[in-house]
């Protein structure tokens, strides 16, 4: 099984590569911000949870998140590997994580970590709002607090990888094709 966790700030592009990465290599994608979205709309209580924390650019308590990751990685027994995107978020979720796939005798292969100024962040993320429709992008004080969130509680989580000799740094600035190819290449490192 390969295992990648797909990781940068709000913005760096996670999304949009998983699709690349999905279509290549056929792993089974969790966004965790998607599977909170669809809670969303579909009004679940977990949904209900998640809304006040993601509306204002915060991030959901670990419990909730982990959870949730467990229950979506158990529908997924047969999978050949997953791309696990915008999650962890923190330490606590990345041992969590880590806990998580021993159950499956598995582990992560490695982190990508997309690399983007925050001023082409911020400028993705505005001209996303325009039509997204997504509560945490209609403006640059929510932005900020996204930003500030992935500063103080995720950038740790690239520690824990780098002890574990697991990261694997990508330019996020490009088109979206060379960055593809240098998450190819971390990628089929791990098939080899
Ligand atoms: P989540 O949905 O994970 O949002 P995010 O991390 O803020 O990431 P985005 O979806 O905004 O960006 P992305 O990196 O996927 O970039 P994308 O490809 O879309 O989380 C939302 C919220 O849910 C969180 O704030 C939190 O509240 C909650 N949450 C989720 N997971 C959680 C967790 N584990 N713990 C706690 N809370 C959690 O690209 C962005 C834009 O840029 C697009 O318009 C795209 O077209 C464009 N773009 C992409 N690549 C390029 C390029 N190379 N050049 C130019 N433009 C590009």
């Amino acid at each position: 099984m390969v295992n990648i966790v797909l990781f940068g700030p709000p913005g760096a592009g996670k999304g949009t590569q998983s699709e690349n990465i999905i279509k290549k290599y056929g792993l089974k994608h969790i966004s965790t911000g998607d599977l909170f979205r669809k809670h969303l709309g579909e009004g679940t209580e977990l949904g209900k949870k998640a809304q006040g924390f993601m509306d204002n650019g915060k991030l959901v308590p670990d419990e909730v998140v982990i959870g949730m990751v467990g229950e979506t990685v158990k529908e997924f027994q047969t999978a050949p590997g997953f791309i696990f995107d915008g999650f962890p978020r923190t330490v606590a979720q990345a041992e969590a994580l880590d806990e998580l796939l021993a159950k499956y005798d598995t582990s992560i292969s490695c982190m990508v970590m997309l690399e983007v100024p925050v001023e082409e962040l911020k400028k993705r993320l505005l001209e996303r709002g325009k039509t997204s429709g997504r509560a945490d992008d209609q403006n640059e004080e929510k932005i900020n607090v996204r930003i500030q969130e992935y500063n103080n509680k995720t950038v740790p989580v690239a520690e824990f990888y780098a002890k574990q000799n697991k990261i694997c740094r990508v330019n996020g600035v490009g088109t979206i094709d060379s960055i593809f190819a240098q998450i190819e290449k971390a990628i089929d490192g791990h098939y080899a």
